[in-house]
């Protein structure tokens, strides 16, 4: 009876460990995209530099301390029936010692995590920052670049793909239309979250130009796995002609077909400037979406196919219906023809800025 419990212990022992392995070996990629080990800016590197060494001594400790119970375990194992070991109470020198290593360093490990927190957390001084508004959607990202006017006198807006320059700062001033989200990029910076009738505040710095994909980190309802985001570094001359592109109205559809379903259908939820009447603000604002590599919160390359997709019927390929079966604000199917959604997607991808 012993017998077959301890076989079947140490066969449950084996399975666990093996599976933790094959666990923690699926976890392992080459180039992950989103891996907050590889940092690509300022802020990310300043968090890794904090992580790796804390890290180290944690590691240090588990061996440490699993190393001892697992030596004393089986150097004092009870090796026959009379062999109980001397009962003792109490050792003063060693409670002493095993309170103060630990709280060391604790205090140890406080002094460079406090001084990172500040650090991160602190405005970006000085000159050519770039100013973000970030506001969180159910589930897209919509940025306004409150440094540049419009030819109209209106602000840059933008979505889902964050436009930066490399080698300046970038600072995010960012809240909710709806529920939390959290904004993150991993190789740029640590998580934020994104707060109803908040303001929260997050800065970049990307090193290289490169795009860097980012997810948001707060569950935010049903597609909050499609909710994800790609900061797009570029050199800061490239990021100027990016500006003054998207600083113009869109240019006029030549089809009227276009037109008059810009202004009936889509002007209720989306703008685009240059196409009068056409301005609404729940959705994202499609001036330049041609420009763009992604669409639907960055979970789709923004090609001709995966956009007409996208309008003959968006619930298939994202979910847009809530637990309680009430759909979300999203973008609905409104059972456009053929040649109605050919037409909108040669008008969406011409319109490159
Ligand atoms: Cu937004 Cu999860």
């Amino acid at each position: 009876m012993r017998g077959r419990n301890a076989r079947r212990s140490r066969r449950a022992a084996l399975f666990t460990s093996l599976t933790t392995l094959a666990l923690t070996a699926a976890a392992c990629a080459a180039n992950a995209p989103q891996d907050t080990l590889n940092p690509a800016g300022r802020v990310a590197r300043q968090e890794d530099n904090l992580f790796k060494p804390v890290f180290w001594i944690a590691v240090a400790v588990f061996v440490l301390v699993e190393g001892g119970l697992i030596y004393l375990s089986v150097r004092f194992r009870r090796r026959s029936d009379s062999d109980a070991p001397k009962q003792i109470h109490g050792n003063k020198r060693l409670e002493i010692l095993w309170t103060i290593i630990p709280a060391a360093l604790l205090a140890g490990i406080a002094i460079p995590t406090v001084l990172t927190i500040w650090d991160v957390a602190a405005k970006p001084v000085g000159s050519n920052i770039v100013h973000v508004n970030v506001t969180g959607h159910q589930w897209w990202w919509e940025y306004e670049y409150t440094d540049f006017k419009t030819t109209d006198g209106t602000t840059l807006k933008t979505a889902n793909e964050l436009v930066i320059p490399t080698g300046r700062w970038v600072y995010l001033t960012m809240t909710s239309k709806d529920v939390i989200h959290s904004y993150w990029i991993p190789k740029l910076a640590g998580k934020q979250d994104v707060i109803p009738n908040r303001i929260t505040h997050l800065k970049l710095w990307a090193d290289s130009v490169g795009v860097y994909r980012g997810q948001c980190a707060e569950f935010c309802a049903i597609s909050h796995a499609n909710m994800r985001a790609r900061a797009i570094a570029q050199s800061p001359e490239a990021f100027d002609r990016w500006v003054q592109g998207q600083l113009q109205p869109a240019p006029m559809p030549t089809d009227p077909q276009v037109t008059a379903r810009f202004q009936g259908t889509c002007a209720a939820c989306h703008t685009v400037r240059g196409i009068p009447d056409v301005g609404g603000a729940i959705g994202p604002d499609l001036t330049h979406l041609g420009s763009r590599t992604s669409f639907a919160g960055s979970s789709f390359e923004l090609t001709a196919a995966n956009l007409a997709r996208w309008l003959d019927n968006p619930n298939a390929m994202k979910p847009i219906t809530g637990a309680n079966g009430n759909p979300k604000p999203s973008m609905p199917d409104y059972n456009m023809s053929q040649s109605e959604i050919d037409a909108i997607v040669a008008y969406l991808m011409s319109l490159k800025g």
